[in-house]
């Protein structure tokens, strides 16, 4: 992940983009969204997808991430246009050959669907250009997307509700715009949040894609966020420094949103063997799940980016010796919300491990239990607790 994130920074060097505020650098800012577009990238390159429709921003955080992983640029084609405004001309001066134009989605797919060449396609372009009102109406920059190949990779960022969208949506799947495998990914806001309306949303999406498309497609991952205040590098795995505010399930501030991702392939089966399994099945397609957005396993530093899950909890223990009357004086603060709590079980498996003297891992790490953050800090007094959550990230002894 971190030469994924070096590649892109190369790649984004000098540009100039707004959500490169005073407070962000373009490694913090928007993590979520770099998960997101990271995994994206490895199923695009588990499935040798090269073809895209997406939705993009000025700052390309999809096309930076697709053209890290060799997609080329005049394959990515991205209609924008949203509120009478367009972040057209900024993405053609950060990459002048993206496939970028400043129409909607819906009318960018029409022009597809209506054209046999790429001529006719441009001519369709202009056309639905010219009887599109912008506040102001950008000029348009050379060279003009061609007509594409069907996608196989389709990624639409919307930040709506799904009802807005849907009509598009279906417009895309009866259309022969689509390959016959794919990725269709999907994202949208979520106006009320109880947990039944969000699971009954995601339910009728599945129901709807698997009706739609032509070819046999399953569900791949859910994953519920929210967008508020995001901290920490884009490749570490805790959304919030305030786990409050990054639980879904909690009241404070934030716009959720949902992000939902299908796959078409034969080769699906050989796919979902690269992820760990739950309880219930694969861990990444559970509905119970949808806190997490799910990586690959292969690489073991990639955990699932997860609101308010963990896949490590380690206490620091002082003075810095593993025993048992440490661990044992350290782990009554905590009521650790897992099976195996007792300071025996730790101090064995962090020998076995080889885990650094002062580190306690709490738990086996073929365990795929997740650990819920919030219950961690309400079973213990301890103040410090906060910090170490945020900087969780500790190093295992070099063996
Ligand atoms: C959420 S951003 C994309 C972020 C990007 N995928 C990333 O990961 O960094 C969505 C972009 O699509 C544009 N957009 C939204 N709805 C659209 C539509 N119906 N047609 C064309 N563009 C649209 C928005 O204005 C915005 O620029």
């Amino acid at each position: 992940m971190e030469d994924f994130n070096n590649k892109i920074l190369k790649i984004r060097k000098n540009w100039k983009y707004k959500r490169q505020g005073q407070d962000y650098t373009p490694f913090i800012h928007d993590k979520i969204k770099f998960n997101i577009n990271y995994y994206l990238t490895r199923v695009a390159l588990f499935f040798k997808f090269d073809s895209a429709l997406i939705l993009d921003a000025d700052d390309l955080g999809t096309s930076v991430a697709l053209k890290a992983i060799g997609f080329n640029d005049k394959n990515i084609h991205i209609p924008n246009y949203y509120d009478k405004k367009t972040e057209y001309r900024a993405m053609k001066q950060h990459l002048k050959n993206i496939a970028a134009f400043p129409i909607s989605i819906d009318d960018y797919v029409d022009a597809i669907i209506d054209s046999k060449s790429t001529q006719s396609f441009r001519a369709e372009l202009k056309e639905k250009y010219n009887d599109t009102a912008f506040d102001t109406k950008p000029r348009l920059i050379d060279p003009l997307p061609s007509k594409p190949n069907p996608f196989n990779f389709i990624y639409m960022d919307y930040c709506n509700e799904y009802q807005s969208n849907k009509e598009t949506i279906k417009k895309i799947f009866n259309s022969n715009i689509l390959s016959e495998e794919y990725v269709f990914a999907l994202t949208g806001s979520l106006m009320l949040k109880s947990k039944e309306y969000i699971n009954k949303l995601l339910k009728t999406i599945e129901k709807d894609v698997k009706k739609m498309s032509k070819t046999p497609v399953k569900i791949d991952q859910v994953f519920v966020y929210k967008r508020y205040h995001q901290e920490g590098l884009a490749t570490q795995t805790i959304q919030h420094k305030d786990v409050e505010v990054g639980d879904i399930h909690s009241t404070k501030v934030g716009m959720f949103m949902f992000f939902i991702s299908f796959i078409s392939s034969k080769d699906l089966e050989n796919y979902n063997d690269e992820f760990e399994v739950c309880t219930d099945g694969l861990c990444k397609t559970d509905i119970q799940n949808k806190q997490c957005l799910f990586h690959m396993k292969e690489q073991a530093e990639i955990k699932p980016f997860c609101n308010n899950r963990i896949t490590d909890f380690y206490l620091l223990i002082s003075p810095m010796e593993r025993s048992l009357k440490n661990a044992r004086e350290i782990i009554k603060d905590f009521e650790l919300p897992y099976k195996n709590k007792t300071p025996d079980f730790l101090v064995r498996i962090n020998r076995e491990k080889n885990w650094s003297n002062g580190i306690l891992k709490t738990f086996n790490s073929s365990d795929v239990e997740m650990l819920n953050i919030k219950k961690i800090i309400n079973s213990t007094t301890q103040e410090f607790i906060n910090h170490q959550v945020y900087n969780i990230i500790l190093k295992k002894k070099d063996i």
